[in-house]
């Protein structure tokens, strides 16, 4: 096998090679050396906002996870930007194929119809705003992009809530429970107005008649497996072992966590946190280990601690590396592209109606 060394002078060339014609975009998960060659890195909205705006590129080799890349190719190639570019697509490359997202897995379409279907039969669905979360596949995107909903990300999960409650006086969201309820229990909803649906319960996801009349939202029992691996003695144990630390976490943590939290939020904002405290700021931070090694190298001026005494990473993330980046732009540069993430019209044009209504709302 090549060392990194070879496999970043063979991704160098084809980036020379292919010029302004490519991106690469990196998500704060990935590898170092990922991201390295990384044009732009991003957390999910951030990423799907330079997706939508790049101007020059006609290829986007997403080193992240398979929604992402789903993501990007909806919003690159909605019809006024295809119109710019007098029809000209941009492929979207995911480097490994099985860089999925086990939280997005736990969502599927036919799940939510019927869920969606059987829920009709207690309450009015018309009185109902499907939120989901952007990780989640395409196919989900365009059920809420049909039925009135928004996508939202970690970065935005309160507006577009807020957003839906501005149409209905219910909310369904999935498929992060976690990233759901916390969201809410900061709009004043409380836990006996958030029954969970449990997609594999005999009938009503697990709930009764009663509980679904009296919520407000309704989630579904999706979660990070990352995520949900910090625990509240973690916290504990950081707040006797060093006075005075900040516990800093990503809203996909579970409830019990998350309220203990000094402060939250998407990727993007966790790095901003730690970027503008002050020298000797001592924090333990709850989300993917690659992102809380690169910040504790890039912050040495401050104590950085991992929230958790077991690695907790994402092995789907991880899946992208040098090799499969290399090998995926070699095959595209020889006319032989491999790994394209193409979303079939239909279910683009319905993912596009939520995803610009996610763009619009910050
Ligand atoms: P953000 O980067 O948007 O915070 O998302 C985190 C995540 O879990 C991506 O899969
Ligand atoms: Fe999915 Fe969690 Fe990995 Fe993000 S960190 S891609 S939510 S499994």
């Amino acid at each position: 096998s090549l060392s990194n060394d070879e496999l970043r002078q063979r991704i160098l060339a084809a980036k020379q090679q292919l010029g302004d014609r490519l991106l690469i975009l990196g998500h704060h998960y990935q590898q170092d050396e990922v991201i390295e060659m990384a044009d732009l890195r991003g957390d999910s909205y951030l990423l799907s906002q330079m997706a939508a705006d790049s101007q020059d590129c006609r290829v986007i080799a997403f080193c992240g996870v398979h929604f992402m890349a789903e993501t990007a190719d909806i919003l690159a190639n909605r019809p006024e930007k295809l119109a710019e570019r007098g029809g000209e697509r941009v492929d979207v490359i995911l480097p490994d194929m099985a860089a999925g997202c086990s939280m997005a897995d736990m969502a599927a379409i036919e799940q939510i119809e019927d869920a969606w279907d059987e829920l009709g039969e207690v309450i009015d669905t018309q009185d109902i705003t499907p939120v989901t979360y952007i990780n989640s596949a395409a196919s989900l995107k365009a059920f809420v992009g049909r039925h009135g909903g928004i996508v939202c990300t970690s970065s935005n999960a309160h507006a577009a809530i807020e957003w839906a409650f501005a149409k209905t006086s219910r909310v369904m969201f999935f498929p992060d429970q976690h990233l759901g309820r916390n969201t809410a229990l900061g709009m004043n909803i409380t836990n006996d107005q958030m029954p969970v649906w449990d997609p594999y319960a005999s009938e009503l996801g697990g709930n009764t008649e009663q509980a679904l009349e009296n919520s407000k939202v309704i989630l579904w029992k999706g979660h990070c497996s990352v995520h949900q691996m910090f625990r509240p003695e973690h916290v504990a144990m950081f707040r006797e072992k060093h006075p005075g630390i900040k516990i800093l976490v990503h809203p996909e943590c579970p409830q019990e966590v998350f309220e203990l939290a000094d402060e939250y939020g998407s990727t993007g904002k966790i790095i901003k946190t730690v970027e503008a405290a002050p020298p000797g700021s001592k924090w333990a931070i709850g989300t993917e280990l690659h992102l809380v090694n690169r910040l504790k190298e890039e912050h040495p001026e401050q104590e950085i601690h991992f929230l958790s005494p077991v690695v907790c990473m994402c092995a789907t993330m991880y899946r992208i590396d040098l090799a499969h980046l290399a090998w995926s732009l070699e095959n595209y540069l020889d006319g032989t592209p491999t790994n394209l993430i193409e979303v079939d019209d239909e279910t683009a044009k319905w993912s596009l109606v939520a995803l610009e209504r996610m763009l619009e709302v910050k």
